[in-house]
């Protein structure tokens, strides 16, 4: 039996046939891919300032090879636009990077803490995009998926060496906690979105934002708490409020009402 997605109920869909989609599964599609082919680039950049921070030579290493993936990920999301005839570089010029780039990257720990926790973030979106009706995005998914995963790993290695190893590496890794979490719930969107409903009809996402940014609260808390031994507020509603995050002014950032700083 074909497999149907979304409530659209719609068959697979691939290059060929994609523009004979209706508009708007054309405009959300393209618009995730574009997403991507921006934001993989720009966050590239960002990551690469880290691997000279690297405390050893094999950590320099694994940063060298996450900041290749994450170009080789722009390089993975333009060819989709290229097997649509579409030129990479107007996008480029047209959309914004993700906000999650927006909060600076500024020591190792931080970087550590953001492959552990932004990362996993990503990681959770791309295991929705692995299901949805647009085949080529499908493959791309997995393969970067893959890639994340490994970034991850990365993080959790890094964050242990700081706890274990580095003077004062437990005080970084908590200010570090405090900046990115809250970077990774908001990765999921805003709590009952209008967008998020449209993607789900279309068989795009499965879940809610909601439900993302529960799963992944659920999955760092444990780590973060016990694995990690850093006592941060343990609820999502101390961390999220439903809304997105504003910079509170003074380089911290607030969340629920409640300012968040190292
Ligand atoms: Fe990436
Ligand atoms: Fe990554």
């Amino acid at each position: 039996m074909t497999q149907l997605y979304g409530q659209a109920k719609i068959p697979s869909v691939d290059a060929a046939n994609f523009r004979q989609q209706d508009p708007e599964f054309q405009e959300l599609v393209l618009n995730l891919i574009n997403i991507h082919v921006v934001s993989e680039d720009y966050g590239a950049d960002c990551f690469e300032r880290s691997i000279l921070r690297g405390p050893t030579p094999e950590f320099k290493q694994r940063m060298a090879k996450t900041v290749m993936e994450e170009y080789g990920h722009h390089i993975r999301f333009r060819r989709l636009l290229e097997e649509l005839s579409i030129d990479w570089r107007e996008t480029m010029k047209a959309k914004q990077h993700l906000s999650t780039f927006d909060v600076p990257i500024e020591s190792w720990a931080d970087q550590m803490v953001f492959l552990a926790l932004v990362d996993r973030a990503a990681a959770h979106q791309f295991v929705e995009f692995e299901k949805m009706p647009y085949a080529p995005f499908r493959k791309a998914a997995e393969e970067t998926l893959r890639e994340e995963h490994g970034h991850v790993g990365l993080g959790m290695k890094g964050v242990k060496w700081l706890l274990d190893h580095a003077p004062g590496g437990r005080a970084e890794v908590k200010a570090a906690v405090l900046k990115w979490l809250p970077v990774g719930l908001q990765s999921f969107g805003a709590d009952r979105s209008k967008s998020n409903e449209r993607y789900r009809y279309w068989g795009i996402k499965t879940r809610t934002n909601e439900e993302m940014r529960a799963a992944y609260f659920a999955e760092v808390m444990p780590i973060i708490r016990e694995k990690w031994g850093i006592d941060v507020p343990h609820r999502l509603e101390d961390w999220w409020n439903g809304k997105t995050a504003q910079a509170a002014g003074d380089g911290g950032y607030k969340y629920a009402g409640m300012s968040l700083r190292p």
